[in-house]
């Protein structure tokens, strides 16, 4: 479901994000992403994401060759990811239920039926009374819950989630991980990144570390 072979990521002034990254991680799992600030986790994110390319190395995700990833093909391979961005990306002015159901809303899907799906994603991340708050009002917490729900709304391939449980205490970040890990039994892969490493230890997943762009770990907790 993703390939990564001998990736490289260098930003101007030879800033080495990414070096040598090979990762395979097959549909249906779940992988924790770990690694101290820096190490390269959210450039990882934006690769597998489509938003950034490689400097080197073969990069596939969901069967689509990222490496030439034609302005075409963007749209559909969007779709086949649902992707919880560290810093949210919700439309502020919209109301908490209005940026969950958007995805659906853009796929063509009739606004009443989104916003009663979207209804049901709320109360999966615990939100029913959050519904109608712009999310601007909303706390960092809440706002990471939205976002999480809007990831997630049109059952995507693969979920991207950089640092989910960010914002949340212990017992919510439970209940959104549990949210994760249930999405695997429906045939999505789902990646998070996180600095939590008590979390990490808990969930017994496969392990991906990163330091200084380097994959330093591969396994199992
Ligand atoms: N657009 C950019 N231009 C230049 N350097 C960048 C850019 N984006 C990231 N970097 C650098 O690449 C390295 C990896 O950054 P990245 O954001 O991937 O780290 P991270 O593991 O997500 O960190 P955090 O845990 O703090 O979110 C850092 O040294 C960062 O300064
Ligand atoms: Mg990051």
């Amino acid at each position: 479901m993703i390939e990564l072979c001998h990736v490289y990521k260098t930003y101007p002034g030879a800033i080495h994000a990414l070096r040598n990254v090979d990762i395979h991680i097959k549909k249906s799992e779940f992988v924790f992403i770990t690694g101290p600030s820096g190490a390269g986790k959210t450039t990882l994110f934006r690769m597998l994401a489509g938003f950034d390319q490689p400097t080197s190395g073969k990069l596939q995700v969901a069967g689509f060759d990222l490496n030439k990833l034609t302005t075409l093909q963007k749209p559909y391979f969007r779709r086949k990811l649902g992707v919880v961005f560290q810093d949210f990306k919700l439309l502020k002015d919209q109301t908490a239920i209005e940026n969950i159901a958007m995805p659906l809303v853009i796929r063509g899907e009739k606004k009443s039926r989104s916003l009663e799906l979207a209804s049901v994603f709320l109360q999966k991340v615990g939100l029913e009374n959050r519904q109608d708050i712009k999310t601007e009002s909303l706390s960092g917490g809440e706002q990471q819950r939205v976002a999480l729900a809007r990831a997630i709304i049109h059952q995507p391939d693969i979920i991207l989630a950089d640092e989910p449980t960010g914002n949340l205490d212990q017992e919510r970040s439970e209940e959104i991980m549990n949210l994760l890990e249930f999405c695997t039994q429906s045939g999505m892969t789902v990646l998070v990144t996180t600095h939590d490493s008590d979390l990490v230890r808990r969930r017994k997943q496969r392990i991906i570390s990163i330091k200084n762009g380097e994959v330093v770990r591969d396994g199992r907790a």
